[in-house]
């Protein structure tokens, strides 16, 4: 079992158009799709919404592990449930972001968080929603430590200059001076902060790099896909 089953994992830092590209590699393939920073995400919300104190690293790692957590692999609605709410949107919203790093950060929560995805994954490649075509998983330390027996490895970088650019568009849907600026400690910050626990800079022993500063969503899409094609051509 397995055998025509594929795996692609996609790191890189926030803004490198990471979860939109994966998002449409899985759609293309037929593939499966695993936002694990969605799982984190989750992850905080369930913290915040039981009153547990994020600064009590014991009592956040109590609470990931009891984490009622269901994830939608679906492409097309990758909706996240935890305890039964639809928190999708919930999990996007600045205190969450703001507040991840005390999960991201906490070795017994990605303990926990890893051992949830390496079973995602395993499903997909047996049967899952995939029926075992395979899953697109994408976070910061799926080629290395979730997946590194991944068939496919890609580290998705761009430009500090290009994921402010994207993340301001995103934010405050304009990416001039002033939202670049209100978007630069949020995002330069998250990344020094995770930086502390993953490795995402700079690509592993075998993990090709896409380097999407000057290219467009599609451009990139198809970048990625010309890398999965390669490795499957040589498996
Ligand atoms: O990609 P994102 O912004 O949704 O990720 C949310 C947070 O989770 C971010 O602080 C990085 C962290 N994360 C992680 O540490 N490991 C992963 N595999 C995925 C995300």
């Amino acid at each position: 079992a397995g055998e025509l089953s594929t795996v692609v994992a996609v790191d890189g830092p926030s803004g490198s158009g990471k979860s939109s590209v994966s998002k449409e590699v899985a759609r293309r393939l037929g593939l499966a799709y695993l936002d694990t920073g969605a799982m984190y995400r989750a992850a905080t919300w369930w913290c915040l919404d039981q009153g547990v104190p994020l600064a009590d690293a014991r009592a956040v790692a109590d609470a990931v592990r009891g984490l009622p957590l269901e994830m939608g692999v679906d492409p097309d609605d990758p909706t996240v449930r935890v305890g039964g709410t639809d928190v999708t949107a919930d999990i996007r919203e600045t205190r969450i972001s703001a507040a991840v790093s005390a999960v991201a950060t906490n070795l017994d929560a990605r303990a926990e968080l890893g051992r949830r995805q390496r079973a995602a994954i395993d499903a997909e490649r047996t049967a899952g929603w995939s029926g075992g075509r395979g899953v697109v998983a994408e976070g910061r330390d799926i080629t290395t430590v979730v997946a590194p027996d991944a068939d496919v490895r890609v580290l998705l970088t761009a430009s500090e200059e290009a994921r402010l650019a994207r993340r301001a568009r995103e934010l405050h849907g304009t990416a001039d001076a002033a939202a670049v600026a209100a978007t630069r400690d949020q995002v330069v910050r998250r990344d020094a902060d995770d930086s502390t626990v993953v490795q995402f800079q700079v690509a592993a022993d075998g993990v090709v790099t896409v380097d999407s500063s000057h290219l467009d969503l599609p451009g990139t899409v198809q970048a990625v896909l010309d890398v999965v094609q390669r490795a499957l051509a040589a498996r």
